[in-house]
């Protein structure tokens, strides 16, 4: 027989997250203005150097953004900006998964490039402290987590939506343990939160002509939170008739995406946040692995962009921090490019990465001194995205 008083502690725990998430809600029904990109001057780029390669990748990052926006920065039109202190060292010093006064600098820019941070868990030697990500795309409401993955000699071009800021990360550090033997987590999904990200992909296929949208869940187990997610999807989509939708569980899901003869029919994904964490990387590998995608944390107010994979601070223990690989910086880096008002920019970027990485590969990296550095790889971006026949070569490419 449970003791009334453990009982009665988790209901209050959980009384406390009604109240937290309620009050969300009321929120997320007050809506809120895009920024409108081509009336902000300047436009400020905050840059995250974060742990571990963090600030060899964003730096190269960084070079490559100065040198395609040179002329939109002599115009006055966008500045660059350090941001400092986004280190688990700084983080762990005052006890903040981002301190206030980095926040509060990130909040002075309209956009930021982060590189990786530490994700402290048990066992480690930080505290424990709740991701530095999932605190940013909280706190700035970042509910867009937008992946795509592009393998263009296979036909593939996959764009994913994946929720950013509920399902079991909303409340993530959250859970209670009610007693010695019985622990939980709680789930948050909304109406509010699925219909933004639902419609910002159905809004996505119109703008770019696809004709279809999957979603993703795992609705027949799961039944409440993805039922509401796949019952706002229903909804959603009738306010896209020329545009088709299907339904997926998440495991079968992910067997499709390494079906050969099926996969390249997919074209944009929504997703809840969980299912998204893992199906992006899984389609990451498949593209060549987590260090060639870019990921972009949208909403309606801030953005920010970043790598997908982790900080490896092995790299650095080792002295082999230059060797990084930066191109999902890089490919970061040309969302941001896109979503400020320049996609010409983002286009010839995206196309010199397609041409560096998976054509000609002049330049390989390694990751060890048998490779090349990061620098030399910036440099050979920048070389290429200036070259005369980007276009043909890649469409060459792209064909074969
Ligand atoms: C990602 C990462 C993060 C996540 C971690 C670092 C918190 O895996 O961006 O996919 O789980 O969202
Ligand atoms: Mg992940």
């Amino acid at each position: 027989m449970a003791d009334s008083q453990t009982i009665e502690t988790a209901k209050a725990h959980f009384a406390k997250i009604l109240e937290e998430q309620l009050d969300r809600v009321e929120r997320l029904k007050q809506d809120q203005e895009w920024t409108d990109f081509s009336k902000v001057k300047p436009i400020r780029i905050g840059i995250l150097g974060g742990d571990g390669i963090g600030p060899s990748i964003a730096a190269e990052a960084r070079r490559v953004l100065e040198y395609l926006l040179r002329q939109a920065a002599d115009q006055g039109k966008v500045v660059f900006r350090d941001i400092e202190g986004l280190t688990i060292e700084n983080r762990a010093e005052h006890m903040q998964s981002i301190p206030d006064d980095v926040m509060a600098e990130i909040k002075e820019c309209h956009v930021t490039l982060k590189g990786p941070t530490h994700t402290p868990e048990k066992g480690d030697p930080w505290p424990n402290l709740e991701s530095a990500n999932v605190s940013m795309r909280k706190a700035l409401d970042l509910f867009a987590n937008v992946r795509p993955v592009r393998i263009p000699q296979e036909g593939i071009d996959w764009t994913f939506f994946r929720e950013n800021t509920e399902d079991l990360y909303a409340v993530g550090s959250q859970g209670i343990n009610v007693t010695d033997d019985l622990a939980i987590d709680f789930r948050v999904i909304t109406t509010q939160g699925s219909e933004r990200i639902i419609d910002a992909a159905f809004a996505h296929a119109k703008r770019n002509n696809k004709s279809r949208v999957t979603i993703v869940t795992k609705a027949n187990i799961i039944k409440t939170t993805d039922g509401k997610f796949l019952d706002v999807a229903r909804k959603v989509s009738q306010r896209y008739p020329d545009i088709g939708w299907d339904a997926w569980y998440i495991d079968i899901m992910t067997a499709k995406l390494l079906d050969l003869a099926r996969r390249s029919e997919f074209q944009v994904f929504a997703l809840p946040n969980l299912y998204g964490d893992i199906l992006t990387d899984e389609a990451a590998q498949i593209q060549g692995g987590v260090g060639t995608a870019g990921s972009a944390n949208i909403g309606k107010r801030f953005a920010m962009f970043e790598a997908i994979h982790g900080s490896a601070p092995r790299m650095v223990k080792e002295g082999r921090a230059q060797y990084a690989d930066p191109s999902s910086m890089i490919r970061a880096g040309s969302m941001m490019l896109d979503h400020i008002g320049y996609p010409e920019l983002a286009d010839r970027l995206n196309k010199a990465l397609d041409v560096c990485t998976q054509y000609e590969r002049k330049l390989v990296i390694t990751g060890r001194d048998t490779g090349a550095t990061g620098k030399e790889f910036g440099d050979y971006i920048m070389e290429t995205v200036e070259s005369s026949d980007l276009e043909s070569r890649w469409e060459g490419y792209a064909r074969n």
